[in-house]
């Protein structure tokens, strides 16, 4: 259930919230419009605007695109990130920090367009181009599977489930003469389409060997079908790699040695081959959303908007920002808020949860917990959760909750549905975003966040 911004339905929302859930959290729900009237709330929930945070979906999915750890197109969205927290007034800082090589794909058709997919290491890389026509094997892992045609063609195969017989696959089609190789990826291990991947292979080749997505594959085996398909290979070896975060601070109103500090963090690269609409360009917009909202505001903490970068290749920014925090710096932040995924239009994922990676509560979760009761919103829910930014701090002792769309079945908790289209070239904003969702995580987010960093005003304690 979405509590809509504007119109009747939010009424309809209202009345379906307390049938289904009766009074429990709502009992003192005080709205106006559907929304809370307390005062501190409405600064926050009456200026947000899901369409502006949207706008930075776009840039950052459709302008830029992929957004690969260490890579240009990482850069170009911190500059885009920084570029605009500075021009809503804030200082901006650049963090750097090194990360491993990258070795990316590229695969370029006749009418100009190309997808980046992963190399593998000991395939050919180079930026000069082999081009052939494309041959889809459903097989591979015998020598028989491999017309004699196979010869001068680019072979694209469904990848086997183990390492070692994709090895075998891929022996077999550069002994049959291809002239590269494609294997598909399986389907994820989290029941979304399988992503772009690195084969890992034991002997060199003087042929390109990419790992495309699921979704590349069926694709290419769609063009293929409809007749001949020319497609013209390159690959890169990236060394030497930074990564960047970015980080914005907004001063509290007066800072003294007890001042504390709290954090809104959000990853703003994607994984290879993904343009990272919902993964995680809806974190980064909303994080500039509520940005935007707040600088109007005095607060008494101090408050930090970092952009992260690496976090697909292990969480790489965030575990260096809390490597380079002294004791007493960790010890002085408050709480850290981490939006990942926080506007799928997946129709199973039909709750923001907050979850820690231990299930424990604290003052990131009860604070969204408790806006979302003020607000009538019961979109927001508690939950058991790790693979994002909110990790590092968590093992630092330091109070974090990470935010996503999800569905959790209560009759099995270990199930959990998110979108298929995730780490995909289809997380896009077409095929995954939903304005009501990003409307309805700004609104409890922000409100969550504001009510621990405002100035306290005790008239609007009610
Ligand atoms: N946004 C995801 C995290 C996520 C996905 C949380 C699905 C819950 C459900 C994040 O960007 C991600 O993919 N993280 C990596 C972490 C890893 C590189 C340490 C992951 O989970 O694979
Ligand atoms: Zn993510």
């Amino acid at each position: 259930m979405v509590v809509k911004r504007k119109g009747s339905k939010v009424f309809a929302s209202l009345l379906a919230v307390s049938i289904a859930f009766g009074s429990v959290g709502f009992a003192s729900a005080d709205t106006t419009n559907g929304k809370s009237s307390y005062a501190h709330d409405q600064k926050v929930v009456a200026r947000v605007d899901a369409n502006r945070a949207i706008e930075h979906i776009r840039y950052l999915s459709e302008e830029i695109g992929t957004r690969p750890g260490g890579l240009d197109a990482e850069k170009r969205s911190a500059d885009y990130i920084a570029k605009t927290l500075k021009s809503y007034g804030y200082d901006v800082e650049y963090q750097y920090f090194t990360v491993p090589d990258q070795y990316i794909a590229n695969v370029a058709f006749a009418d100009g367009t190309s997808w980046e997919m992963a190399a593998a290491q000991n395939g050919r890389l180079s930026n000069e181009s082999v081009k052939g026509q494309v041959l889809y094997v459903d097989g591979g892992t015998n020598l028989i599977d491999f017309p004699a045609s196979t010869a001068g063609k680019i072979v694209v195969m469904p990848r086997a489930s183990t390492t070692a017989d994709y090895r075998t696959q891929v022996d077999n089609a550069v002994k049959s003469g291809a002239k590269g190789v494609i294997l598909q990826s399986l389907v994820g291990s989290r029941g979304n389409y399988g992503q772009t991947f690195n084969p890992s292979l034991t002997t060199k080749y003087d042929v390109p060997v990419f790992g495309a997505a699921f979704i590349q594959g069926e694709w290419l085996k769609e063009k293929a079908v409809k007749g001949p398909v020319e497609i013209s290979l390159t690959a890169e070896h990236f060394s030497n790699l930074q990564s960047v975060n970015v980080i914005a601070t907004k001063a509290p109103k007066t800072k003294t040695a007890n001042t504390k500090e709290v954090i809104l963090g959000a990853h703003h690269d994607s994984v290879v081959g993904a343009f990272g609409a919902n993964d995680n360009a809806s974190g980064v917009g909303l994080m500039l959303e509520l940005a935007r909202v707040y600088k109007g505001y005095n607060t008494d903490k101090e408050l930090k908007f970092i952009a992260f970068g690496s976090e697909e290749r292990g969480l790489l920014g965030s575990r260096y920002y809390v490597s380079q925090l002294t004791e007493e710096q960790k010890d002085n932040i408050e709480a850290v808020f981490v939006p990942d995924m926080v506007a799928t239009n997946y129709e199973k994922a039909k709750n923001l949860y907050a979850m820690t990676p231990d299930g424990s509560t604290n003052i990131v979760t009860d604070s969204t917990l408790a806006a979302g009761a003020r607000l009538g919103n019961s979109d927001i829910l508690p939950g058991t959760f790790g693979s994002s930014d909110h990790v590092p701090f968590h093992q630092a002792g330091i109070p974090a909750a990470l935010f996503i769309w999800m569905g959790i079945d209560s009759w099995d908790p270990l199930v959990y549905h998110i979108e298929k289209v995730y780490h995909t070239p289809q997380d896009t904003i077409a095929d995954n975003i939903s304005t009501e969702r990003m409307q309805s995580a700004l609104d409890i987010i922000g409100a969550g966040l504001f009510s621990t960093v405002r100035k306290d005003v005790p008239a609007h304690n009610k």
